[in-house]
C-alpha cells in the first residue's frame, strides 16, 4: 500500500490514536522562539501543529498529499495545499515547522537541503527506524524509514535532540491495532495473515518503542 493511501485510510482514527504525535507536535511548537506570523507546515495532517500554536498568527500554510487528512485540518486563517512535499515549490513563510512527517520523504537529503536554502527558522521532528523495532525484529522485517544516523548525516547545520517513547499494551493484538491505526507506520507491515495469527497467539510483544529526532535551526 502506498504511504499516501495508508494515511488516507488511517485518517479516521488518527486523532484518537495520535497521542504520541500530538505530544511530539506540542514539544516541537514549544521550541519555537519567535512568534512567527506566517507558518509553513509540511505534512500537516489533521493539524496537530496548528492546534498547539498558542499565539496569534496571520497565515498558516499546511501541505499534505492525503486529501482525507486535509479534510480534518482546521481552516481558520489557513491555506491548505494538496501536494507532495518532495515536489513542492515552497510558498513564502517566516518559519517552517513539520512534525512526524518528513521520515516519509523519498529523498530526505535533498529535501533538507531545499529547506536549509529557505534560510528561515525551521523546527522538525522525524520518526526514526528504531520505531517499532521490537515488531520488526519479531517479523525479521526492516523499517521503511530512515535511521537516526542517516537523518543526522543529512541535517547539516541543525541542532538535534532524540526522544524515545515506550508504549505498553495489554496484548500483541493491541500492538498491531495501534501500528495500523496510529498513522506512524505509513502502510503497516508487509506480513501475511498467517504471521499475524502467530504473532497474536504467541503474544510475546506487548511493549513498543517509538523514536523521534527533533531538528532545529533558529
Ligand atoms: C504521521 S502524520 C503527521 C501529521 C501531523 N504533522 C502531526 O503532527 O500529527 C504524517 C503526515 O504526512 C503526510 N505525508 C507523508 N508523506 C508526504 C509527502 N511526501 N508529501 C506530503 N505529505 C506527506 C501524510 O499524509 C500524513 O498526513
Amino acid at each position: 500500500m502506498s504511504v499516501e493511501k495508508a494515511f488516507s485510510r488511517s485518517s479516521r482514527n488518527y486523532e484518537s490514536r495520535g497521542f504520541i504525535q500530538n505530544q511530539v507536535a506540542k514539544n516541537l511548537v514549544g521550541r519555537v522562539k519567535e512568534r512567527p506570523k506566517h507558518i509553513l507546515d509540511l505534512g500537516c495532517g489533521s493539524g496537530f501543529i496548528y492546534k498547539n500554536i498558542d499565539w496569534e498568527f496571520d497565515k498558516f500554510i499546511g501541505v499534505d498529499f492525503s486529501k482525507e487528512m486535509l479534510k480534518l485540518h482546521p481552516k481558520f486563517k489557513t491555506e491548505l495545499i494538496f501536494e507532495n512535499f518532495d515536489a513542492l515549490k515552497f510558498p513564502k513563510s517566516d518559519t517552517l515547522i513539520s512534525s512526524s512527517s518528513l521520515q516519509w520523504s523519498s529523498n530526505l537529503k535533498e529535501l533538507l537541503e531545499k529547506i536549509s536554502e529557505l534560510e528561515i527558522p525551521t523546527y522538525l521532528s522525524l520518526f526514526t527506524s528504531k520505531t517499532f523495532s521490537e515488531v520488526h525484529k519479531y517479523f525479521q522485517t526492516s523499517s521503511p524509514i530512515y535511521s537516526l544516523n542517516e537523518i543526522l548525516s543529512f541535517a547539516n547545520g541543525f541542532q538535534y535532540e532524540v526522544e524515545n517513547f515506550e508504549i505498553e499494551f495489554s496484548n500483541s493484538r493491541e500492538v498491531l491495532k495501534y501500528i495500523k491505526e496510529s498513522g506512524v507506520s505509513g502502510g503497516g507491515l508487509s506480513i501475511s495473515p498467517n504471521q499475524i495469527r502467530n504473532f497474536i497467539s504467541e503474544d510475546v510483544i506487548q511493549n513498543i518503542t517509538l523514536e523521534i529526532v527533533y531538528l532545529w535551526r533558529d
